[in-house]
């Protein structure tokens, strides 16, 4: 059992098999405050470390000095207006018009499993994968239950946690702040990386000393988006990718976001994430209940290399539900970068044509195939097939397509409508908007309305005739545009500040509904790239377009800050055309390949049009693609070296969970002149192992160089090294195959 009580401490100690979490109740108010998050412990007597009796803030001793108490007391869920004067992560408007709140603990349960969050993505775990605490906190003057529930992981380091909130008064509560995660630690001189970015250059990482006062990302866009990231990481000072103590938080939730971090006059840390509360009021009447997302916390003392493996092998295999997560994904071709609004039917069919002859197994037919939309400012709304361009029908094509052994995709953007569209001349009022104000445009068109059921329903019936008319086994999900101009014709406005959470649950209720009509369905999200590339939305989708900017270079940054979180199964990847379409820079065609097979892989290309040389060289790309994606799905990740450091070059790799196989990435970004052969210390093999190592589809002479292929033992390849050569010219890459004896 993961979960301990003890009675005599009134002390909870959730173990995880490397890291242990203790909170305890204090004897006065019954506070539930935090003790101790960090190596596993045997022992558990540290309530002591609450610092209850520590002059001057001894409440038993001092009511005078009541106050000093509370704004100091690491409180697990800290509360407003009661003296607390750090951030809280808890206030209301009650029907008298007061925002304090006060919770004193009253009951507990620990049981096995863990319980499915209502309307929300969550982690899941069968009773011998995970334990639950959930702690039940009251306000008396309220009459209002708090819920704290708290899983521990027992294969993994990971606790997660999430709030539910019930109204038991007779009158009206609105919640004005709900955090769903909160760390009070004492700073131990603690770096703080977080992801930040922008479009087609996302998920960037930033690190910097933790420092007095708030500090900390968020996002009032109705999505994550591309800038800022629901994750951060608090770190010991000299912790790196191997060593240290690392404490991640991310959270499962789509929506606005706060990620925070408040370090307050006695220099400790109070750390923080939920939703946004900036536009957050959630109205609860007598008997209602509301849920926050949850949070997942995960302990590394062996730095970001082990919390990433964590986070990996949990979203894996407790938040990705699909059944393609255990599976290799059909290599697809995407039309959007080798067409992007200009095709027809013709064109599809002979790209298939070529591709399938490639080995690629699936072509994905990207925007522009509906209403009358030849470009972006048209026809979001109306998902019934645009007959001029795709002529024979929608059937005809995806069944000619099947004919050549290929599957068929599909692109839509459900939650939009373009101002001309017939869905927006019918039912102008179902975009967002304030009345009185004309909302603004992006890309040239509004956002549906989801908080409405009769929006939801009316979207869902369009994509699923749409999927029920022809063979389409995957589908791509894009958003295109953050939210803006919130209104709703159908809230009252006692309830405009819930806008933006019930329109994430309109997301995910529409998604949900989705997969369950199509279980084989192969979902992907996207959102103008990795706008929405977040834990959230993997409970729906195993994989999520990771970034328009597909080229190999930049992609190297992207995938590298997207891997910190989040599995390498789960980025899509794609080697596209050259001049890259987002930024102009010619790379080789083997290295954009090398760099895609770190995720989903795929291509967005006209294969009809590439240079042949280019093109002769995808069926080696799918031969490495099948020979490697079990590796590279299910195995774990280490990064050894990053461009984003040494400004040179990139490398990582990948280690079978048993440590037999390890595939290694390297791209030399820029060459540099009159230098020996580089030296890379490896990770994560058996040193007991001898591995055949081989430089996989290098040409002959690079091949020699380097003494070919050739047996090492894992020891050395760690602690000593591995020799690679520097390929002649920039943006050149290798991948290097190990195979123990
Ligand atoms: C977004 C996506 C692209 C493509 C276009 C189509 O930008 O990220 O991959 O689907 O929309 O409009």
């Amino acid at each position: 059992m993961g979960i301990t009580y003890y009675e005599k401490d009134r002390l909870f100690k959730l173990d995880t098999p490397a890291s242990t979490y203790m909170c305890a109740v204090t004897d006065e108010e019954n506070f539930l405050g935090h003790v101790y998050y960090g190596p596993r412990l045997t022992d558990h007597d540290a309530a002591y470390l609450m610092r209850t009796g520590e002059p001057p803030f001894v409440p038993s001793k001092s009511n005078r000095e009541r106050l000093a108490f509370y704004d100091t007391f690491p409180m697990e869920m800290p509360t407003h207006g009661i003296g607390d004067f750090r951030d809280d992560a808890l206030a209301v408007r009650s029907v008298s018009g007061h925002s304090a709140v006060k919770l004193g603990v009253v009951s507990h349960e620990i049981y096995k499993g863990k319980k499915s969050l209502k309307g929300l993505p969550a982690t899941f775990g069968k009773e011998d994968e995970v334990t639950t605490l959930d702690i039940t906190m009251k306000d008396e003057a309220l009459n209002m239950t708090v819920v704290l529930s708290y899983s521990a992981f027992e294969k993994v380091d990971a606790i997660t946690r999430s709030v539910r909130i019930i109204n038991n008064s007779s009158d009206d509560i609105v919640l004005t702040r709900v955090m769903s995660a909160c760390l009070d630690m004492d700073n131990e001189n603690f770096d703080l990386l977080t992801l930040h970015g922008s479009w087609a250059r996302e998920r960037h990482i930033n690190r910097r000393p933790l420092t007095r006062g708030f500090q900390g990302l968020s996002s009032i866009r109705g999505e994550c988006g591309h800038q800022d990231h629901p994750f951060m990481a608090i770190m010991e000072k000299g912790a790196d990718e191997d060593r240290g103590q690392v404490y991640g938080m991310s959270f499962v939730y789509s929506g606005n976001f706060l990620a925070s971090c408040y370090v307050n006059q006695f220099e400790s840390v109070r750390a923080m994430m939920g939703i946004n509360p900036e536009d957050f009021n959630w109205l609860l009447k007598p008997g209602e209940e509301f849920t926050a997302p949850e949070v997942i916390m995960v302990f590394s003392s062996e730095g970001l290399g082990r919390m990433s493996r964590t986070y990996h092998d949990l979203i894996r295999n407790n938040l990705i539900r699909s059944p393609y997560k255990d599976r290799k994904r059909p290599i697809l071709i995407n039309n959007w970068e080798a067409t992007y609004f200009d095709f027809d039917t013709d064109k599809l069919v002979g790209i298939a044509d070529q591709a399938s002859k490639l080995g690629i197994e699936m072509l994905v037919m990207d925007d522009g195939w509906f209403g009358h939309r030849d470009f972006d400012d048209s026809s979001l709304g109306d998902w019934y097939v645009y007959e001029d361009k795709i002529k024979g029908g929608l059937k005809y094509l995806v069944d000619e397509v099947n004919k050549r052994g290929m599957k068929f995709g599909i692109w839509f953007e459900p939650e939009m409508i373009s101002p001309d569209s017939d869905l927006y001349r019918a039912h102008p009022d179902w975009a967002i908007q304030i009345p009185g104000r004309t909302p603004g445009q992006a890309r040239a068109q509004y956002v549906l309305d989801l908080t409405r059921p009769e929006v939801v329903d009316h979207v869902y019936g369009q994509v699923k005739a749409i999927l029920e008319s022809a063979n389409i086994e995957y589908v791509k999900w894009d958003m295109n545009r953050p939210l803006s101009d919130m209104g709703s014709s159908a809230l009252p406005p006692e309830r405009m500040g819930e806008m933006f959470h019930r329109y994430m649950l309109g997301v995910y209720e529409l998604q949900e509904r989705l997969i369950t009509d199509f279980p084989n369905l192969l979902l992907e999200n996207c959102s103008g790239g990795g706008g929405r590339f977040d834990a959230g939305m993997l409970y729906y989708s195993p994989q999520i377009w990771c970034s328009d900017d597909t080229d190999a270079v930049e992609r190297l940054l992207i995938q590298e800050g997207t891997a910190l979180v989040y599995p390498l199964s789960s980025m899509g990847a794609h080697v596209s055309d050259c001049p890259n379409h987002a930024l102009g820079r010619v790379t080789p065609f083997r290295t954009r390949g090398y760099v895609a097979l770190a995720g989903t892989f795929g291509y967005e290309l006209d294969v009809t049009r590439i240079p042949e040389e280019d093109r002769n060289m995808i069926p080696g790309q799918v031969k490495m693609y099948h020979a490697y994606n079990d590796l590279v799905r299910m195995g774990d990740y280490y990064r050894v070296s990053s461009y984003s450091q040494n400004n040179e070059y990139d490398c990582y790799m990948v280690v079978s969970k048993d440590k037999s196989e390890a595939l290694v990435t390297f791209v030399q970004v820029l060459n540099r002149v009159n230098f020996h052969s580089r030296k890379i210390r490896l990770k994560g093999l058996d040193p007991e192992k001898k591995y055949f190592v081989t430089f996989v589809d290098e040409d002959e002479e690079t091949s020699a160089k380097n003494g070919g292929e050739r047996t090492y033992s894992g020891e050395i390849l760690m602690k000593a090294g591995l020799l690679i050569p520097r390929p002649w010219g920039d943006f050149h890459g290798m991948l290097i195959s190990l195979k123990a004896q």
